[in-house]
C-alpha cells in the first residue's frame, strides 16, 4: 500500500516538473545565449535600504546598505539593477527584487520579470525534391521557429516547414526561407527546382548555325561547279574553232 502511494507522488511530482519545464511559457522578455541584460529595479535606491535579488526561490544577490553578503558588487549596477552577462539557457526564470528600509519594513513590491534564454537560430537551408510534375521544397527550421517563405523576394502565404508547386509553376522563381524566434532570424540561400528543365534555347541557335554553314559550303561548291565547267566549255570551243581553222 505505501509502496503504491509513493509510486504515485513521484508520477505526479514527474508530471509537475516536466509541465513547469515545457515550452517556454509566459516569458516577459527574450534574451540570445551570450547576450548581456539587465534586470531593471523599479525603485529609487537610498544608501541605508538593503537589496536582494532572487532567481526563482534563491537569493542570488544580497547587499545590506554598502556590505555585500551574497553575490559580487559587481552583479548589481548604480541604480541596484542587476546585470547578466554571458548568458546561458540556465540563466532562464524568474527573477525578483527585494528592498528594505533600514527598520526592515519592506519598500513594497517591485515587479519581477520572466527571463527565457534562447539560442540564436542556425542559417537554414532549403532543399528541393520532385515527384512527377510537383516540385516540394523543404526549409530546415528547428522546433518552435516561425517560418517565412519567399518567392523572388516575395512574401508566400505558406508557414509550414514545406512548400509544394507544380513545377512548371515555378521553373525558374527562386525560393528562400526565413527563419526566426523570438531573439533571431535567418534567411536561407534561395534554390530554384531542378525537376523539369527549363527549355534550352542553346541547342537550337547551333542547328541553325550549321544549316547556314552547309548553305554557304554548298553555294560555294556549286559557285566553282558552274565557273569550271564555263571555263572547260570554253576552252572546248576555243578547240574547235582552233581545229576548224586549221581545216
Ligand atoms: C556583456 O558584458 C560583458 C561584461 O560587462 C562585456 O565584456 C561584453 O562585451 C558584453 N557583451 C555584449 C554582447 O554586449
Ligand atoms: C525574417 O523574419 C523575422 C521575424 O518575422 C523578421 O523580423 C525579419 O525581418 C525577416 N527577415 C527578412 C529578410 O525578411
Amino acid at each position: 500500500m505505501a509502496f503504491s502511494s509513493i509510486i504515485i507522488v513521484v508520477l505526479l511530482l514527474c508530471l509537475l516538473a516536466s509541465g513547469s519545464i515545457g515550452p517556454q511559457a509566459d516569458c516577459d522578455v527574450y534574451a540570445a545565449t551570450g547576450s548581456n541584460f539587465t534586470v531593471q529595479l523599479k525603485h529609487v535606491l537610498k544608501d541605508s535600504e538593503s537589496l536582494r535579488w532572487f532567481k526563482d526561490k534563491n537569493i542570488i544577490f544580497n547587499r545590506r546598505s554598502k556590505y555585500v553578503i551574497r553575490g559580487k558588487n559587481d552583479d548589481v549596477d548604480s541604480t541596484g539593477s542587476l546585470k547578466l552577462t554571458q548568458l546561458t539557457k540556465d540563466k532562464s526564470g524568474q527573477y525578483t527584487p527585494e528592498v528594505h528600509r533600514e527598520d526592515g519594513t519592506s519598500a513594497g513590491d517591485l515587479p519581477s520579470v520572466r527571463l527565457c534564454v534562447l539560442d540564436p537560430v542556425q542559417k537554414p537551408k532549403v532543399t528541393v525534391t520532385c515527384d512527377k510534375t510537383k516540385v516540394t521544397f523543404t526549409c530546415d527550421a528547428g522546433q518552435d521557429e516561425k517560418i517565412e517563405w519567399f518567392m523572388d523576394g516575395e512574401t508566400v502565404a505558406e508557414k509550414e516547414k514545406t512548400l509544394t508547386r507544380p513545377a512548371e509553376d515555378v521553373l525558374n522563381a527562386r525560393f528562400s526561407c526565413n527563419v526566426s524566434n523570438p531573439v533571431s532570424s535567418e534567411i536561407s540561400q534561395p534554390v530554384q527546382q531542378d525537376c523539369i528543365k527549363p527549355s534550352d534555347h542553346s541547342g537550337i541557335w547551333i542547328a541553325v548555325g550549321i544549316c547556314i554553314c552547309l548553305v554557304v559550303i554548298l553555294v560555294v561548291v556549286i559557285c566553282c561547279v558552274q565557273s569550271r565547267r564555263k571555263k572547260q566549255e570554253k576552252e572546248l570551243r576555243l578547240q574547235i574553232t582552233q581545229e576548224q581553222q586549221q581545216l
